[in-house]
């Protein structure tokens, strides 16, 4: 566990960059494939630590990277993908593993909006070198502010402890090794990677093993209300589709593996049909008392941040770049009051007037 889901992602590229006791896979300069639509600190640790951030179009379904794009960017820098499995929905994971392993590329997963989400059976962020989890208190679970970094790999995990704590050996289990290769260091001081302070507090802890606990009953309730929501679209208002819908059909939520969508928040795109525009709609929504907001950034390349960066973008943005136009998104509370939900229920059936 550490501090943030943005702490998380910096201790994986950093892992990947300066390791301790096995051969770096990334060096300074190398390119790491992230999509548009992307948080920015899943970018900016890929900056911030010398690598070269190459942005690409997100897939519409899923809003995850797009293959076509990914492909369109190879070059001879290109060294990992960041895949980020957005708003709760899994991506196919075994498609991003065959295009890294036939390019030769790293693998990793920002899974900070997606716990619960499987792919394939297989929980997000189990079949990459590293993936990433986020406890802010608007994901899944909270524990006010937290995150996770996980790995199969053992001695990635050392690397993640000793990072988390200002490289320090004392969480490692090669600790003993270390001590006995420096006789001459105080080994409860001993030093053994470039690290950072990124350490949860025993309370973040605390609070997140009760909240694990609600885990399962917070994403039925999750899902419940995306199933809600999306029959009183198809009812009312057949032009605004909810983004992810074909998952409904497939959630299981009795049983875990089943679930491919966490469903995060709820994402919402006006169809070429809709009779009005995407920013009327919105404003119905907050007139109606439901406050809205973008699907995450938009297209994360076009924020001046990005300027300030060593980076690259995909020729072609399509989708990303239509997201601020033809999209936006409402909450997906796990604990609604009756009140609340006859807000949300008048708010989408109003719609019908339109
Ligand atoms: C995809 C993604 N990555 C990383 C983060 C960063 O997580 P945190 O807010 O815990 O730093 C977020 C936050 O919302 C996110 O959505």
């Amino acid at each position: 566990m550490v501090n943030s889901g943005s702490s998380a992602n910096l201790l994986i590229i950093d892992s990947l960059i300066r390791s301790s006791i096995a051969q770096s896979s990334l060096q300074a300069g190398d390119e790491i494939i992230v999509p548009g639509l992307s948080w920015p600190t899943t970018a900016w640790p890929i900056a911030q630590l010398g690598l070269v951030p190459v942005f690409v179009d997100v897939d519409p379904a899923t809003l995850a990277i797009d293959l076509n794009s990914a492909k369109s960017v190879l070059g001879p820098k290109t060294r990992g993908l960041f895949l980020i499995h957005a708003l709760g929905r899994a991506a196919d994971v075994s498609s991003y593993l065959e295009f890294c392993a036939r390019n030769g590329l790293e693998f990793i997963e920002d899974c900070c909006e997606s716990l619960g989400a499987y792919s394939s059976a297989s929980h997000v962020g189990t079949e990459s070198r590293a993936a990433s989890f986020s406890f802010y208190f608007s994901h899944h679970i909270s524990t006010i502010e937290g995150g996770m970094v996980v790995t199969s790999d053992a001695r990635l995990a050392d690397e993640f402890r000793g990072l988390r704590a200002h490289g320090w050996i004392r969480d490692r289990s090669d600790r003993d090794e270390w001590i006995d290769r420096n006789p001459t260091l105080d080994s409860r001081f001993l030093f053994a990677s470039v690290g950072y302070n990124v350490r949860p507090t025993e309370i973040q802890g605390a609070i997140g093993n009760v909240q694990l606990q609600r885990l399962d009953q917070m994403l039925f309730a999750r899902d419940s209300l995306a199933r809600a929501v999306n029959g009183w679209l198809e009812t009312n208002a057949p032009w605004l589709e909810l983004i992810g819908r074909e998952t409904l059909a497939a959630a299981a939520p009795s049983d875990r593996s089943g679930r491919t969508n966490s469903w995060m928040t709820l994402p919402l795109r006006l169809r070429s049909d809709a009779p009005v525009s995407r920013d009327d709609v919105a404003r119905h929504f907050e007139r109606c008392r439901v406050e809205t907001r973008p699907i995450i950034a938009g297209n994360l390349s076009r924020h001046p941040a990005v300027q300030l960066i060593d980076h690259r973008v995909a020729g072609s943005m399509t989708t990303c770049d239509s997201l601020l136009s033809d999209t936006f998104m409402i909450g997906c509370h796990p604990i609604l009051s009756t009140g609340s939900l006859t807000t949300l229920e008048a708010a989408i059936t109003s719609l019908s007037e339109f």
